[in-house]
């Protein structure tokens, strides 16, 4: 087990009718507040009420920002920067999914930059120069299990104009709270659940299938999330509306990337999330279905220097005990393509709205950003997986 610092600040608020209370103990009397929030389910759901009711009659001016989109996007980030500075907001609120909240990051963060293109603090990486910084102070609502945004301190946005998609990754980043009452969830369709799935589920798995081996704490942390999103999913699937399973899936997609999951890790991967963001980045396809799209593909080429992670997953996820490590790990790849197949996440790159001239983009695009943000010519565990890698995968 390596030497590792765990920190994570965050408060967070978890269970039924929690959002009007928390919020009327959380935030200071007669502050200037932005709610930020996406492109309408709040309305329809009733958490806009419910934090309303939370936020009145303590003396606040309240302002609104909503339309931002999933993936979220930099001229949304913009327009809520223009109402933050004019206002004079001293804190932001938001209220919706995994998009809503980077995008509320960003604009928490973005808002007091003070160079001529606010996207530095992302192109750049602007707050890791330049520490300390001090953003806006936001906490939120959030009514998406999936990103984990809401226990981390990463926000990813993109933009359009220049085709990138960045993960900005800083400890100003981290809310002051996060509320997550499951009930909120009830109104997901379908296909956002799934996607919350198999992003909790690759969040926790590009930590754990990596090269090294001696952090069984760690392991049996990944592995018991797993299983639990693998049972919940079914769950899911035969009644939304078991609230047990919203919980632990709630739970679950917070914890799997709130920095427990590396604990004690020589390198973790990441690659299947590099390359998953410039799939969005191309075709605006949902954030989970590239992750879904491109792990098999992933897992096959790296299957050499992962074979004992990707055995004992087999072992432990799987129960699969007889044969080779290798027989092992197929097995185990097999089963997590069928699952995805039960749960009906779509799984080919034509499903993705990308055809096959479009992959030399993709790979050299995935390059490029890495170039930019982490100063690595290759991207995964140990950096060597190239462009033309990326093709084949
Ligand atoms: O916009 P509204 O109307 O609110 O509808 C949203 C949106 O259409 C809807 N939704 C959210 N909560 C709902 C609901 N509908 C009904 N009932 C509810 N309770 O769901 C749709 C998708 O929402 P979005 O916020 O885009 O989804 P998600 O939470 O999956 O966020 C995806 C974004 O997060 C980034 C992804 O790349 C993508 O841009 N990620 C952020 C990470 C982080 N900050 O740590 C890590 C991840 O790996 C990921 O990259
Ligand atoms: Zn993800």
């Amino acid at each position: 087990m390596q030497n590792f610092n765990f920190y994570n600040p965050v408060n967070v608020v978890f269970g039924k009718n929690t959002i009007t209370p928390t919020l009327r103990k959380l935030i200071k009397p007669s502050q200037r507040i932005l709610i930020t929030y996406g492109g309408g389910s709040i309305f329809k759901n009733g958490v806009y009420d419910q934090v309303i009711k939370g936020l009145e009659g303590n003396g606040h001016k309240i302002y609104e920002y909503g339309g931002i989109t999933p993936n979220p996007r930099y001229k949304h980030g913009l327009e809520a920067i223009e109402i933050c500075r004019k206002k004079d907001v001293n804190f932001i609120l938001s209220v919706g999914g995994g998009s809503v909240l980077d995008c509320t990051k960003f604009i928490a963060a973005a808002a007091h930059h003070r160079g001529s293109d606010p996207w530095d603090v992302f192109s750049k990486q602007h707050l890791r120069e330049n520490r300390p910084y001090d953003p806006i102070p936001f906490g939120d609502v959030i009514t998406l299990p999936a990103t984990g945004s809401e226990m981390n301190k990463n926000s990813v946005m993109s933009r359009h104009s220049t085709g990138e998609k960045i993960c900005l990754i800083h400890p100003s980043m981290f809310p002051k709270f996060s509320i997550l009452d499951p009930e909120t969830t009830l109104s997901l369709p379908w296909r956002q659940t799934r996607n919350g799935i198999v992003d909790t589920f690759i969040h926790t798995i590009e930590a754990y299938v990596c090269q090294d081996n001696d952090h069984p704490v760690t392991d049996r942390l990944s592995e018991g999330l797993i299983k639990n999103l693998r049972d919940v999913s079914y769950r899911l699937l035969k009644n939304p509306n078991d609230y047990g399973a919203r919980a632990s899936l709630f739970w679950a997609s917070s914890l799997a990337l709130a920095g427990l999951t590396g604990c004690g890790l020589c390198t973790q991967d990441w690659g299947v999330h590099e390359i998953g963001h410039s799939i969005t980045a191309h075709s605006n396809t949902d954030h989970a279905q590239t992750l879904a799209t491109v792990l098999p593909g992933y897992w096959k080429h790296q299957k050499s220097v992962k074979l004992d992670k990707l055995a004992m997953y087999a072992e432990n996820v799987w129960g699969i005990n007889k044969g080779s490590k290798s027989y092992k790990a197929d097995v185990a790849i097999d089963k997590t393509v069928r699952w995805f197949e039960d749960i009906k996440m779509p799984i080919t790159l034509s499903e993705a709205g990308v055809k096959p001239k479009d992959i030399p983009h993709i790979a050299e695009q995935t390059i490029k950003i890495s170039k930019q943000i982490n100063k690595c010519e290759g991207i995964g565990q140990s950096k060597t997986i190239f462009t033309k890698d990326i093709e084949d995968i």
